[in-house]
This record gives structure tokens, C-alpha cells and sequence, in this order.
């Protein structure tokens, strides 16, 4: 029996293969995927078995999934497509019945983030599955705020549509943690776990934050949604992009993200990545 581990190519999915191998899963049960090959091999590298997964492609989900217990979907980064590529993920899981862990988004199911219809949807495809499921409502990665930190440390500012709206981020790490604990554990099946940071935080914490690690002065310039998405395009953002970014900006400022009750520093068994303390190691202080 495996546990395959879906997009472990990407930067999550790696961090999940790495928790499960230090918690001492047998690397010959756990199965990468992926399409990036240069990926696939650096993962093998680790004794883990590999496979090429491609969310539009069944007959590559079929021959992953052999022998397939636990599956964790790790979703897709296109944009549009990921409904229709995580039904195809669900379907092949049904045809070996196999348990699986689902990465959502915060209150996946009724909130108006931009990014939640597609989680929605794969929510609602889990549900009339008739799998036995986990969903991981993942919040924001801090590492999400690695241009803003650069940045600001470059220019002395940080320039955002967030308003006072402010973010319950945890690291990729500690997103992952959680992962392998619900992979190996029967405790969580069947629940819909909100998982954050437990310190949500703003730009103008965010602006302190940096300052004091870095020691140079950063200031926080508030613009209006339209002013951002013109700021962006003048960055060089197309703009379908800019307006992706600004309307997640306005995402935050209405409290999307806000909410954290505790639940990851509970699954993990410790406290989430503190902000001082990514800031401070991202930076290299
Ligand atoms: N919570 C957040 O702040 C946040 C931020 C960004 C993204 N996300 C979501 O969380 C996911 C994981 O984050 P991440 O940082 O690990 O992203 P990432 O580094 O971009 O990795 C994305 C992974 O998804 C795989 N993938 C994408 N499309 C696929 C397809 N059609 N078939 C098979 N595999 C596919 C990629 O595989 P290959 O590279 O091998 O093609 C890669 O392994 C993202 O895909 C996205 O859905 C969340």
C-alpha cells in the first residue's frame, strides 16, 4: 500500500515527501508525482518512488495510483482548468477506493475570495464521492510575501490595496507538517480542517517586521484597487494579472483571510512560524 503524493514537484509537495520521510515513513510506500521530470528525479534521489502525474491525463492518474491507500491532491496551479483536472483526480482515486486529503482554501465553500469557486467545486465533487476525504483548508504561505519583503528592503516601502485587512499566514512548512500528520493518522477523516497561521497579521506589521530585522525604515503606501492594478501594469503585469492580484488584495482588506482559530498549531503539535521569524531567516539575519 502507497501514499501518493500529487504536485510533490511543487514547492509544498516537496516539503510534505521531506515530513513524511522524517517521520520515519518507509520511503518504498510513498509515491511522488509530478510532470516536471528534473523534479521527479531529484525526488527519486531520496529513495522515494516516482511518478509522472498530469491532471489531464487518467491514464497517467491510473498507473500512479496503483495500490494507492492514501492520495493527497495537492491542487493544480492552472487557474480555470483545476475543476475539471481535480475531477479527473477524484475519479481515479474512486477507481482504486482510495482515501484522499484534499489542499482547499479558507471557508472554501462560502467565501467570495476570487480563487474559491474552483476549491467549491472540488469540495462539492469530494462530497458526492462517496471517498473517505480530509480537506485542508490552507490559508496564505508567508513565502507569498517574499517580492513584498525583497522589496522593501530594496526600496523602503511596501505598496498595497490591503487596506487594515490582515492575513493568518503560516510557512509552507507548517502547511505541509499538517499534511503528513493527517496522511498518517485515521484521526482526521471526514473533517474540513481551516488551517492558519496563528498570529494574522498587516501590512503595517509586516512594514515593522521588516524594518526591524533589516534595519532600514519601510513605510506603507495604501491605494485604492483601480490605483494598484495601474501600479502593477507598471511594473510590467498584463492585465488580467494585475487585476488578479489587486482584487486578492481586496480580498484581504474585506477579512477573507483573517480568521485562524488554532487548528494547524494543534495538528502539528507547536506553534506556527512566527512573521519575525520567517522575515528574519528569509533575510538571512
Ligand atoms: N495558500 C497559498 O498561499 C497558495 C499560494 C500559491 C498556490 N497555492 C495552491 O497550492 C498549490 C501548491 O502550492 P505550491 O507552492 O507547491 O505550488 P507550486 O510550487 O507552483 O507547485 C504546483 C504543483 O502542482 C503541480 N501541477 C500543476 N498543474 C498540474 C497538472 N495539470 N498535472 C499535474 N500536476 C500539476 C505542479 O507539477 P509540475 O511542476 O511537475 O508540473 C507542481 O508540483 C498550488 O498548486 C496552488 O493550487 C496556494
Amino acid at each position: 500500500m502507497s501514499i501518493v503524493i500529487t504536485g510533490a514537484t511543487g514547492q509544498l509537495g516537496r516539503h510534505v515527501v521531506e515530513q513524511l520521510l522524517a517521520r520515519g515513513v518507509d520511503p518504498s510506500t510513498v509515491v511522488a508525482g509530478g510532470r516536471n521530470q528534473e523534479a521527479l528525479a531529484e525526488l527519486a534521489g531520496h529513495g522515494v518512488r516516482t511518478a509522472t502525474i498530469d491532471y489531464s491525463d487518467p491514464s497517467t492518474l491510473d498507473n500512479a495510483f496503483v495500490g494507492a491507500e492514501k492520495i493527497l491532491l495537492i491542487s493544480g496551479s492552472e487557474v480555470g482548468k483545476r475543476s475539471v483536472q481535480h475531477k479527473a483526480v477524484i475519479d481515479a482515486a474512486r477507481r482504486v477506493d482510495a482515501e484522499l486529503v484534499y489542499t482547499s482554501a479558507p471557508k472554501a465553500t462560502t467565501s467570495d475570495l476570487i480563487l474559491a469557486p474552483e476549491h467549491k467545486a472540488t469540495e462539492g465533487l469530494l462530497e458526492g464521492s462517496g471517498l473517505t476525504y480530509t480537506v485542508l483548508r490552507n490559508n496564505w504561505y508567508t513565502e507569498n510575501y517574499d517580492d513584498t519583503i525583497r522589496h522593501a528592503v530594496e526600496t523602503g516601502s511596501i505598496l498595497t490595496s490591503t487596506g487594515t485587512g490582515k492575513v493568518a499566514s503560516a510557512t509552507r512548512r507548517d502547511y505541509a507538517e499538517a499534511a503528513a500528520v493527517v496522511l498518517l493518522s485515521d484521526d482526521h477523516a471526514g473533517e474540513i480542517l481551516e488551517l492558519g497561521g496563528d498570529t494574522p497579521w498587516d501590512m503595517d506589521e509586516l512594514a515593522a517586521t521588516v524594518a526591524e530585522v533589516s534595519g532600514r525604515e519601510v513605510g506603507v503606501t495604501q491605494v485604492t484597487t483601480d490605483e494598484h492594478v495601474a501600479a502593477l501594469k507598471g511594473f510590467g503585469f498584463d492585465e488580467g494579472t494585475a487585476g488578479f492580484v489587486a482584487g486578492l488584495d481586496a480580498n484581504i482588506a474585506d477579512g477573507l483571510l483573517a480568521d485562524t482559530d488554532g487548528t494547524l498549531s494543534r495538528i502539528i503539535g507547536r506553534p506556527t512560524t512566527p512573521l519575525r521569524q520567517y522575515v528574519t531567516e528569509f533575510l538571512g539575519k
